[in-house]
């Protein structure tokens, strides 16, 4: 009888655990495959604008459609799925995170790339029983130099439309290879 309650108790551990395990993966791959549509779909844009109209027509570019590209994309993904891009040097004000756990969470990142670390390329966040946040860090690369660099990379026409736009502008001196920040997937089950 013991042996009985003893093997179903494990059984039914075991099964819990790979159940949570199952579960994980999945919000994993969700939110991959969330933040990669959107990097994708606003890298895509910004080249295809960069190549058709140079890089100060681009930064206006972003100013106007950033936020709808964001959000046409952001309504393709399943209920309870969206993603955004936050930063502790933002150029957008709404790019600054407003949740603490966001707030904790970039300056986490920060503290580990000073320490020499190498970042996880997701990092996933249970909130609650069904809330589940996914970090995908952003780095810098040579395109972004552009208008997020410093003064001897960056385009200086490009640089004057964004200060004109956004006067409060952190998001410049970056180098290539710094951490820009983070995509977010809220996800809700
Ligand atoms: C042509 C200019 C331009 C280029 C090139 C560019 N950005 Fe931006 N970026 C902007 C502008 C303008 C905004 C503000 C958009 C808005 O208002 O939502 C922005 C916003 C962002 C944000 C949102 C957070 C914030 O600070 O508001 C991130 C993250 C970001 N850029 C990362 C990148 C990365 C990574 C690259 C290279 C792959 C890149 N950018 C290339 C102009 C540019």
């Amino acid at each position: 009888m013991k042996r009985t309650i003893l093997t179903i108790g494990i059984a039914s551990t075991v099964l819990v655990l790979s159940v949570q395990a199952a579960t994980n993966k999945e919000i994993k791959l969700e939110a991959k495959s969330a933040i990669i549509k959107l990097g994708k779909t606003l890298k895509g844009e910004v080249a295809k604008s960069m190549k058709a109209h140079g890089p100060q027509s681009t930064a206006y570019f972003c100013y106007k459609s950033a936020k709808s590209i964001t959000k046409k994309i952001n309504e393709t993904y399943p209920k309870g799925v969206s993603v955004k891009r936050i930063s502790l040097k933002n150029r957008n004000k709404n790019g600054y995170p407003v949740a603490k756990d966001e707030i904790a969470m970039l300056k986490k990142l920060e503290k580990q790339i000073k320490e020499g670390k190498k970042l996880p390329k997701m990092i996933v966040e249970k909130i609650s029983e069904n809330h589940y946040k996914v970090y995908k860090p952003i780095f810098i690369g040579k395109k972004c130099l552009v208008c997020h660099g410093d003064v001897q990379h960056r385009n200086k026409d490009a640089y004057k439309t964004i200060k004109e736009k956004y006067p409060n502008d952190k998001a410049i001196d970056y180098k290539l290879g710094d951490f820009r920040g983070a995509f977010v997937a809220d996800i809700i089950k």
